[in-house]
Parts: structure tokens; C-alpha cells; sequence
């Protein structure tokens, strides 16, 4: 795959024009991961309206929200698919929390990423195995980690291309759309969480802050990526 021809290719197209392309062109080996939050659920929305037998997973790290839960059957039951739902390998957990205990987390930056690792990574890794392309929400407004992202990217770790699709997309464009086509989405929006990850790690802001500062807020903002999306 040329990923700079794709790139010049779809530089004025719709996220739409772009999803139907890619979901032709690689059907049976593509996905969107989704963490069910804004993003995602417009490009499920998207996917669904072009194609219904794209897979669509989501990785359940055991410490997500009671909302994000239910998200996942509304979800379901509105579009009339199966979320497909990854899980940890239960003796890496185990190990983990025997050595470090539940929340460790908080304890550092590296044993933050172990969690992520075992609870994220390792799981992402074998719901992408056998995909040539892997569809996810990033937009480059997000953060400063994410300033540099294209809408077609080439994942060195994976092997395998990533496709951002609302890449250049605001905040403000994404709620319209979801206001737009009721699509449903995380109670947690409305309650001071623009970014939504696990329990532990995420936290209401106030209007006007940063829309990251919630998640890992106890760290330096460029350590604030979980490892699916590290360059
Ligand atoms: S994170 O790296 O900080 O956790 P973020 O929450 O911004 O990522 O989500 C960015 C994209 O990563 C999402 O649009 C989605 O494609 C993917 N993603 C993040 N968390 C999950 C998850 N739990 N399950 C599936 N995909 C996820
Ligand atoms: Fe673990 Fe927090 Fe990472 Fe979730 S976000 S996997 S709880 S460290």
C-alpha cells in the first residue's frame, strides 16, 4: 500500500468517501477498534451505514465504566450488530496484580504502562491479528502526542495500515454529528468526561480544559498515551 498516495488521494474527501473505499477495498481484513466514545460511535454509525458485517471490537480492560457497559449493548441494539469484546489473558492479570497489587497504576509511569499492557496491548494484538487495516478515532486536535497524525499511517508495531478517518475532524464536529444522527453515546459526555477511558485512570475536567487532562491526570501530558498508539 502506497500511504502517501492514499493520503494525497483522500485529502478532500469525507470521512465517509474514505470508510467506503477502504471498507471495499480490504473487506474481511479490516476493523474499527472502538473504546465506544464519541469518535468511535460516529465511525460505527458510518461503518454500519455502509457495512453492517464489518467487525467492530472493543477491548474490555475489566476496569471500565458501568456507562461504558451499557454503551456497548445500546450500541448493539440500535445498529443490529455484536460488538465483538476482547478480553486480558487472565494469568497475565493474575501476575501482575500478585506482584503489584490492584491499582498500581498510581504507583508509576512504568507500572502504569505494565497495566496497559497486559489490560490493553496484548489483547489489541490479537483482535488485529490477520487485518491489513485497523480503523480508529484519533483526531490530531486531541492532544500534542497526536498533533502529527495522518489520515493514512503505516503501524510499525502492528504491521499493519492504520486508518484515522476523522483525523482532521474538531470536537464540535464530532458532537454535531452525533446530535445530527442520534447516535447513541456515552452518559459520561455529559457529565465533565470529553475523553473516556478506564475507571481508575480518568477523570471529570472542567469546561474549557484540556480534553486529555482527565485521563492519567496525575502524569506529565506527553506520557498520557496508552501504548495502542505509540510512534
Ligand atoms: S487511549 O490510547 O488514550 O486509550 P483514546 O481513548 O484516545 O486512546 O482512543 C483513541 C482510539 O484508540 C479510539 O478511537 C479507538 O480506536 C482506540 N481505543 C482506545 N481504547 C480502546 C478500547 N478500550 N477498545 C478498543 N479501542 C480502543
Ligand atoms: Fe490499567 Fe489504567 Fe491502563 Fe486501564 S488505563 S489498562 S486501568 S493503567
Amino acid at each position: 500500500m502506497d500511504i502517501e498516495a492514499l493520503n494525497k488521494q483522500f485529502e478532500n474527501s469525507s470521512a465517509e468517501e474514505v470508510l467506503a473505499f477502504f471498507l471495499n477495498e480490504y473487506k474481511g481484513a479490516i476493523a474499527l477498534s472502538s473504546s465506544l466514545s464519541y469518535e468511535d460511535q460516529v465511525l460505527t454509525d458510518m461503518i454500519c451505514g455502509i457495512d453492517k458485517t464489518t467487525r467492530i471490537f472493543t477491548l474490555d480492560t475489566g476496569r471500565c465504566f458501568p456507562e461504558t457497559y451499557s454503551l456497548i449493548e445500546r450500541t448493539n441494539e440500535r445498529y443490529g450488530i455484536k460488538l465483538e469484546v476482547y478480553f486480558p489473558d487472565y494469568r497475565n492479570v493474575q501476575k501482575m496484580v500478585a506482584e503489584h497489587g490492584v491499582n498500581l497504576f498510581y504507583g508509576s509511569v512504568e507500572l502504569r504502562h505494565l497495566c496497559c499492557n497486559v489490560r490493553k496491548i496484548e489483547p489489541l494484538q490479537r483482535a488485529l491479528k490477520d487485518l491489513k487495516v485497523w480503523i480508529c478515532g484519533l483526531r490530531r486536535e486531541q492532544s500534542i502526542t497526536r498533533k502529527d497524525m495522518q489520515l493514512v499511517e503505516w503501524d510499525a508495531n502492528n504491521s499493519l495500515v492504520k486508518l484515522n478517518p476523522l483525523i482532521h475532524w474538531t470536537e464540535d464536529e464530532v458532537k454535531a454529528y452525533v446530535k445530527q444522527h442520534s447516535v447513541p453515546y456515552n452518559k459520561l459526555h455529559d457529565k465533565g468526561f470529553p475523553s473516556i477511558g478506564c475507571q481508575p485512570c480518568t477523570r471529570a475536567v472542567e469546561p474549557g480544559e484540556d480534553i486529555r487532562s482527565g485521563r492519567w491526570w496525575w502524569e506529565n501530558p506527553e506520557h498520557r498515551e496508552c501504548g495502542l498508539h505509540r510512534r
